[in-house]
């Protein structure tokens, strides 16, 4: 199909995991995507599988957890592409830990890169975004919605994300750019494989989303490309969790 034909799409964070098949099912869908990451050998690949299935995509390499560098990135969109349509903040890292294990350090490396990375972004995206009716799609998580022990500062990060969602999709409406959330249930990346491994998470899990089972990447694209495509043009400001049920049960 071809929902976003004559798009440019960034999404950060798609050299693995749940931002990599969101590229890809964006490129199938006709858009031109802008793999990032910081691993050029996994963007490579990532642009090469695209090519490869007769998609659009070129990567670009910035780390976002340090100052000036998401600027930096959406400046290289803009000058490859000429503007943006979509943006998906998906570029995120998780981090465990009871208060006492907090470090200052730790909450900077967390909060740099799962909420001002999307937002400083989003606001260099923006006049091109508003030029173009573009719109941006905030990767949050369960734990933004649903408090558990163990998470708090990844949580409180994405839990920021999500007010952010929310303010910008009131804010930006009137320019006509629309901010989604998308929160993905438990889903087997690289992010995640190590928890999965654990007996008490897989009994915590099976025992927690109603559907039975852990999502795989894939299973978070066609709502990814809903909030991106013409079919979404009502929707903003909405918080779409594709989760098995987990926040539902
Ligand atoms: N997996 C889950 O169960 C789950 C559940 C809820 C929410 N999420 C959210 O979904 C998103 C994707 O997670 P995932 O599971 O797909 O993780 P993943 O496989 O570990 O991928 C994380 C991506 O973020 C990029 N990234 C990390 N730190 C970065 C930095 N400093 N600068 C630039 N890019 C950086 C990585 O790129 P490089 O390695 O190339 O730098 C990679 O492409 C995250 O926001 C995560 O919080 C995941």
């Amino acid at each position: 199909m071809n929902r976003l034909e004559g798009r440019v799409a960034l999404v950060t964070g798609s050299t693995s995991g749940i931002g990599r098949a969101i590229a890809a099912g964006y490129a199938a869908e006709g858009a031109t995507v802008v793999v990032h990451g910081r691993d050029k050998e996994r963007a490579d690949a990532v642009v090469e599988r695209i090519s490869a299935a007769g998609g659009r995509a070129e990567a670009v390499l910035a780390d976002l957890s340090r100052p000036g560098e998401a600027g930096r990135l959406v400046r290289a969109v803009l000058d490859s592409h000429g503007g943006v349509d979509v943006v998906v903040n998906n570029a995120g890292v998780m981090s465990m830990g009871t208060a006492g294990q907090v470090t200052e350090e730790n909450v900077d490396e967390v909060l740099a890169i799962n909420f001002k990375a999307p937002l400083f972004v989003t606001r260099a995206a923006l006049p091109s975004l508003v030029e173009r009716g573009g719109s941006v799609v905030n990767v949050t998580t369960a734990g933004a919605h649903r408090g558990s022990p163990g998470g708090a500062v990844y949580a409180a990060a994405k839990a920021a994300l999500h007010m952010l969602t929310v303010s910008w999709a009131a804010e930006f409406a009137p320019q006509g750019v629309r901010v989604n959330e998308l929160i993905p249930g438990a889903t087997r990346t690289p992010m995640m494989e190590p928890l999965l491994q654990a007996p008490e998470v897989q009994a915590m899990l099976a025992q927690r989303i109603p559907i039975g089972r852990v999502a795989e990447p894939e299973d978070l694209v066609g709502a990814a490309v809903f909030l991106a495509s013409a079919e979404a043009s009502y929707v903003t400001g909405a918080v779409l969790a594709v989760d098995g049920g987990f926040l539902a049960g």
